[in-house]
Order: C-alpha cells, then sequence, then structure tokens
C-alpha cells in the first residue's frame, strides 16, 4: 500500500471500494479497488498478462487488511452506458470489433469476463476506441446447474439452468450491447426496431451473436471476425 498515496473514493458497490490514487513512484494517476471477494484472484495474473488496446487490466496486485486492492491506470474516458445514446451509427461496428477483440484476447487465455456490459466499458472522445474493465467476475468454462436470475442481460440458456457457461456467455453480452446501439425502442410497437442506416449485415451479426446457442458465434474470435466482415 506504500507504494500508492489513496485518493478520493470513486464508486462502491455490495463487495468493492474504488478509489483515486497516485503512484508514489512515478507520480501517475491511477485507480486502486478494493475486494471483499477473491473468487477471480486465481485468474489474474493471466489477465494481467495480457496487453491488449482494448482491454484495461490492473497493473499491480496486492492484499491489505483482508481486501484483494487491483491498481489500474487511471483512464479519463467515459463509461458505455452513459453515452450509448450519442453514439454515432458510423462507429459502432468499429466499437463492437474493439469489444469482440477484447474478449478473444481474454477467451484466447481461457478466461470468460461474465460480465460484459455497458458499465463495463470505456470508450473514448468521438467513440473511436472501447476498452473492457472490471474482471471482478471473470471465470473459467463451467457447467452451471441451477438458473441465474439476474438484473443483467444473461444468456437464455442460463434462465434455465443445466448449461456451460462459457465464451458464449461473453458473446451473448456483447450482442446485447450492440442490440442497445443499432436499435431505438418502438413505444408504439412495443418492440426495439433497428435505427435507421443501420447496414443489414452488422443487424444479422448482432442477431446471431444474441442467438440460441447452436446458432450463435462460439467465441470472441469468431464475433470480431464476423463483424469485421460487415465493417
Ligand atoms: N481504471 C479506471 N479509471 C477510471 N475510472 C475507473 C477505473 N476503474 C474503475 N473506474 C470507475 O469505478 C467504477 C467502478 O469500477 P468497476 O471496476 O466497474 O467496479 P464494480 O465492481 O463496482 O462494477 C467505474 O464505473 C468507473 O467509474
Ligand atoms: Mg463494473
Amino acid at each position: 500500500m506504500d507504494r500508492y498515496v489513496l485518493g478520493e473514493r470513486i464508486d462502491q458497490s455490495y463487495l468493492s471500494v474504488v478509489y483515486h490514487g497516485v503512484e508514489r513512484s512515478t507520480g501517475r494517476a491511477a485507480v486502486l479497488k478494493f475486494n471483499k471477494s477473491l473468487k477471480h484472484a486465481p485468474l489474474l495474473p493471466r489477465i494481467m498478462a495480457l496487453d491488449h488496446p482494448n482491454l484495461l487490466v490492473p497493473s499491480d496486485v496486492f492484499m491489505h487488511d483482508g481486501s484483494l486492492v487491483e491498481v489500474s491506470p487511471y483512464c479519463d474516458w467515459q463509461l458505455l452506458s452513459r453515452v450509448k445514446k450519442d453514439v454515432p451509427l458510423e462507429v459502432i461496428s468499429g466499437l463492437g470489433v474493439q469489444l469482440a477483440e477484447a474478449l478473444a484476447a481474454l477467451h484466447g487465455k481461457g478466461v470468460v469476463h461474465h460480465d460484459v456490459r455497458g458499465e463495463n466499458v470505456f470508450v473514448s472522445t468521438y467513440f473511436l476506441q472501447a476498452r473492457l474493465f472490471d474482471f471482478d467476475n471473470a471465470c473459467e468454462p463451467y457447467f452451471l446447474e441451477k438458473s441465474i436470475d439476474s438484473w443483467n442481460d444473461v444468456p437464455p440458456e442460463a434462465r434455465t439452468g443445466a448449461c456451460r457457461v462459457d465464451f458464449q456467455w461473453d458473446v451473448y453480452q456483447a450482442g446485447r450491447l450492440l442490440q442497445e446501439l443499432t436499435h431505438s425502442y418502438d413505444w408504439g410497437a412495443n418492440k426495439e426496431i433497428p435505427k435507421d442506416r443501420i447496414p443489414a449485415g452488422l443487424l444479422v451479426v448482432v442477431q446471431r451473436a444474441q442467438a440460441d446457442r447452436k446458432e450463435r458465434y462460439a467465441s470472441g474470435r469468431e464475433l470480431a471476425d464476423a463483424l469485421r466482415r460487415v465493417s
């Protein structure tokens, strides 16, 4: 802990508290996340070894007073969840490719992110770059016995249970995010309709990313390749 100066609190949730900080030796702005849950700790070495432009991974990790502390470089971009209404149509497939490439890198290490949503994606000014973060829910593929009841978008098979949780989980959640960016809600018709000028090919890919497991892309790699073909 001596290596960092702790600043103001940024955010707090059930299991974690996030603070501004400064690394003493370099003076660099950092973010320190104190986590009560250690579930994902065994995967951190694999995640931290990834040097990928579309991932914001911890640069340091240690224990402090029973909490797992993850240090990340401070990112001054915006959360995709806050700016999703402003994302220009022209950049959606590009952001999708970047998100899928981030997943491909994680999947290549055998890691499921397991919490892909706009709250865990930073986007740069003008929406040209995206970085996925928050690895608290990361896991290795496993078999889910029971059903999951969640506020978040989880794949349909998880609502019934007795299914595999693997890279297709992330593909589905990325698909949901892209669905939100490419569609708007028609209150009259009571359904989501594609926004004007979204290429038909992109809509097909977004659909397949959210399809049942048999139809859904198998991994971030497959999704990234499909998105590139329609970009
Ligand atoms: N590297 C970072 N740079 C700037 N802000 C960050 C960084 N990491 C997290 N935050 C801020 O803290 C919030 C919570 O971080 P997150 O890791 O998503 O925690 P939680 O587990 O509570 O979702 C983010 O929404 C963001 O506002
Ligand atoms: Mg989060």
